[in-house]
């Protein structure tokens, strides 16, 4: 489930929220998936995983992750990402962009604190990203934060972030195929939207 803590009366936040209602009411598995893509300075290479979208409190969507995992050092080295969900019970994709930024160290406390033991023993255990010589090492990794760690304390390398899309893009797939794309591009503050051929 994504949590909804303020609604935002834009219209693609709107369209998002409605969308997002349908597919729920539709039973939509996985549905706070979404892909992540970013790219590395490094490598010279664009890179996507999944994260699960927490919450969306107004304009910003939320996930958490590890703050010191390969994905935060290409967020460091380059804010820009793109975004990807798909609904597959209401045969929807959703496209954002955005610029990204970590949330407040308060505000992952407080959620970390609400999370469950076995959550947070993981991150807190896990060096994310990072290799480790067997999946053996993984599993007592996290048994021993499981006994000694006081699970509710969020770690420093741990947290959320949040991003404002400053582009939507919403596919709607048609039996007839003639599926459509309405886009939202926000331009001095402004939101224009056009319908792109499919
Ligand atoms: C459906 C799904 C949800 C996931 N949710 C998260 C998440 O919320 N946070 C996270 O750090 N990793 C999540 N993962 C794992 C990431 O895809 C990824 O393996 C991990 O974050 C390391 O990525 P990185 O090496 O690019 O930093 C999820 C994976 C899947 C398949």
């Amino acid at each position: 489930m994504i949590n909804f803590l303020n609604n935002s009366s834009e219209t693609p936040y709107v369209i998002f929220k409605n969308k997002y209602d349908e597919a729920l009411d539709a039973n939509q598995s996985s549905i706070e998936a979404i892909s992540i893509s970013s790219f590395s300075h490094e490598l010279n290479e664009v890179d996507s995983r999944f994260v699960n979208l927490k919450f969306v409190d107004k304009k910003d969507f939320i996930f958490f992750s590890n703050y010191e995992s390969q994905k935060a050092l290409q967020f460091k080295s380059h804010d820009q990402i793109s975004c990807l969900i798909f609904w597959n019970k209401i045969n929807s994709q959703i496209r954002m962009k955005a610029k990204i930024k970590k949330t407040s160290t308060d505000f992952n406390k407080k959620y970390f604190s609400n999370r469950d033991r076995k959550k947070n023993a993981l991150a807190i255990s896990s060096n994310q990203s990072k290799e480790i010589k067997s999946y053996g090492e993984v599993k007592t990794n996290f048994e021993n934060v499981l006994e000694d760690k006081d699970l509710y304390k969020c770690p420093p390398y741990w947290g959320g972030y949040k991003f404002e899309p400053h582009y939507f893009e919403f596919w709607d797939g048609h039996p007839s195929r003639i599926n459509k794309r309405e886009i939202f591009n926000l331009v001095d503050g402004e939101w224009i939207s056009k319908i792109l051929q499919p």
